[in-house]
């Protein structure tokens, strides 16, 4: 079976051919990406009215250039799947639409997928997981700890109360004039700077074991950078320190949630899992605490839409699909 995954919930428009060779088995026959990121740096963030206008034009070459790289026509797919939430309305709405009007002209089944459920299944796209597992989703829109029991079925253990992770990247950047987004910049600039230079606070929040707080951080990296003005190799300093904190918040919920519900495996996923440090420190810590740590591919950490595929594959092994009114909702719960 055949399935053909869109995904337009932020700046990126993705396409992408999925084939199951087995119930729960799968390859990923093409994945392709357009990333808006020329079009939104300018403005120092994502301009939703732009991106969404952006998806128009990328979407259909996007879809068109995914079948071809998988070696097949429109007409042998078999089931069209669409993220249809949570994400910029505008965004969602191109993808959406485009994967009704072809699941009508085809006579195909729909298959309306969480975006974050695709997030939280990303590994399995290269890796055998055992379930169940704990997630960590680290991107620029979101920062929660999931409990992967079964497909289907995820529980929420904590996440950010406000700021996500990459925001706090993409923020911190931004201050220290180093251009959006900016995690990818701190990652290479903290590789030549001291940790332990600033002293920046780790958030915590009282009575919420699994929770995190990412928005007092950006305003102890202002004052520091203030008092440090001048001084030689503080950006590389701030950026290693900066970063060595947000890791830090990260690793104590994850290896905590880990302990208390007794998983095999931790997956790690999302824009910011792209990040050298956090992949460093969390392979060690989690291994030297027994559990194994699975990270995708850095093609499939940050948004795609062989993810979104996967997710539905399961979906419609559930004999689960959607009706032609399915609605894009910005703030979709999973
Ligand atoms: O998953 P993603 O592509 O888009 C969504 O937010 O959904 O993630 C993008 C985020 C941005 O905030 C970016 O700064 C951050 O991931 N990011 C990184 C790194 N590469 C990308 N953050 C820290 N270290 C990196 N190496
Ligand atoms: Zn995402």
């Amino acid at each position: 079976m055949l399935i053909l995954g869109i995904e337009s919930s932020c700046d990126d428009a993705a396409a992408a051919v999925l084939e199951t060779i087995a119930p729960g088995e799968a390859v990923v026959r093409s994945s392709v990406v357009a990333t808006q990121e020329t079009i939104h740096k300018r403005y120092g963030g994502v301009v939703p009215e732009l991106a969404s206008r952006c998806h128009v034009r990328t979407i259909l070459p996007v879809i068109e250039e995914a079948l071809e790289t998988a070696g097949c026509r429109l007409q042998d797919i078999n089931a069209i799947a669409a993220t249809r939430g949570p994400g910029l309305v505008g965004s969602l709405l191109v993808g959406l639409m485009c994967a009704k009007g072809l699941a009508q002209t085809l006579g195909r089944p729909l298959v309306g997928v969480n975006h974050i459920e695709g997030h939280l299944l990303a590994p399995l796209l290269e890796h055998r997981v055992t379930m169940p597992y704990l997630a960590l989703v680290v991107s620029g829109g979101h920062t929660a700890l999931f409990l992967v029991e079964e497909f289907g079925r995820y529980r929420r253990l904590g996440g950010t109360r406000d700021d996500a992770a990459g925001e706090a990247f993409d923020k911190v950047a931004k201050l220290m004039g180093l251009g959006y987004p900016g995690g990818k910049v701190i990652d290479e600039m903290a590789r030549r700077g001291d940790r332990g230079k600033f002293k920046l606070p780790r958030a915590r929040v009282r009575g919420a074991r699994f929770d995190l707080s990412f928005s007092g951080i950006k305003t102890a990296v202002a004052l520091a950078l203030r008092q440090a003005a001048g001084v030689n190799g503080a950006d590389h300093d701030m950026a290693a320190s900066f970063q060595e904190a947000v890791v830090d918040m990260l690793l104590r919920p994850t290896l905590a949630a880990a302990q208390e519900h007794d998983v095999e495996t931790i997956a790690l996923t999302g824009g910011v899992a792209a990040n050298s440090r956090l992949r460093e420190r969390l392979s060690s810590e989690a291994r030297n605490a027994g559990f194994a740590v699975v990270a995708p591919s850095l093609k499939y950490c940050t948004d795609n839409a062989a993810m979104i595929a996967l997710a539905a594959s399961h979906r419609l092994l559930r004999a689960e699909r959607d009706s032609l009114d399915l609605d894009a909702e910005a703030a979709l719960a999973l």
